[in-house]
């Protein structure tokens, strides 16, 4: 694989905290092994929930105008996403699931691309079953889509910027990216 286009879609609020951490690691790895790399605070995008209307057809022009607009042109001009968010009651935030819904009017483009794939996580709990329903909907959601997972992080006892310091996952996120 020669020079890939990456984009982040980091689902925290926090601009600053673990799952941040994870992404601006993957994304340094990610640079040094010459990839290009776009980190996108989803937060920080207006983009309105999916309506179900359907005027879409689940692939034309979305009635919605909202950031979304040009979010979906970095993801159809990418050539792997990064889903990175902290977990949220054993799932993905409500920003990142609002983007995933939002694919919906570009259903069949985003999954003709065969975009490659990671998951960077991070979460309080540390017990094995943490990330079992978030990892079942990331595995589904690269099936259905036609991704070709490149890996995933997943940050057991990450509750804090300084839990997830003192632990070895910002590396293994960084090697993630290095090694693409
Ligand atoms: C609304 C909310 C829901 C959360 N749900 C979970 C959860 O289900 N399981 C868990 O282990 N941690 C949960 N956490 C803790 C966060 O995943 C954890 O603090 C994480 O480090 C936050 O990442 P951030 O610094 O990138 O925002 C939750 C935190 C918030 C604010």
């Amino acid at each position: 694989m020669g020079v890939m286009n990456i984009l982040v879609l980091q689902a925290s609020p926090n601009l600053r905290g673990s799952t941040a951490i994870l992404a601006e690691e993957f994304a340094r790895g990610a640079r040094e092994a010459g990839h290009k790399v776009t980190r996108v605070d989803v937060d920080r995008l207006s983009i309105a929930p999916c309506t179900g209307c359907v005027a879409c057809g689940y692939e034309g022009p979305c009635v919605q105008r909202d950031d979304m607009d040009g979010l979906r042109k970095q993801i159809l001009a990418a050539d792997m996403l990064v889903l990175a968010t902290p977990l949220y009651y054993y799932g993905m935030t409500a920003q990142l699931k609002t983007v995933v819904d939002r694919f919906c009017s570009a259903n069949s483009s985003i999954t003709g691309r065969r975009l490659r794939s990671a998951l960077l996580t991070v979460a309080w709990n540390a017990d094995d079953w943490t990330f079992d329903a978030l990892e079942a909907h990331y595995n589904t959601l690269v099936r259905y889509l036609h991704w070709q997972d490149c890996g995933r992080v997943l940050g057991y006892g990450c509750g804090s910027t300084g839990m997830t310091r003192a632990t070895g996952y910002p590396q293994a996120a960084y090697e993630l990216g290095r090694g693409l």
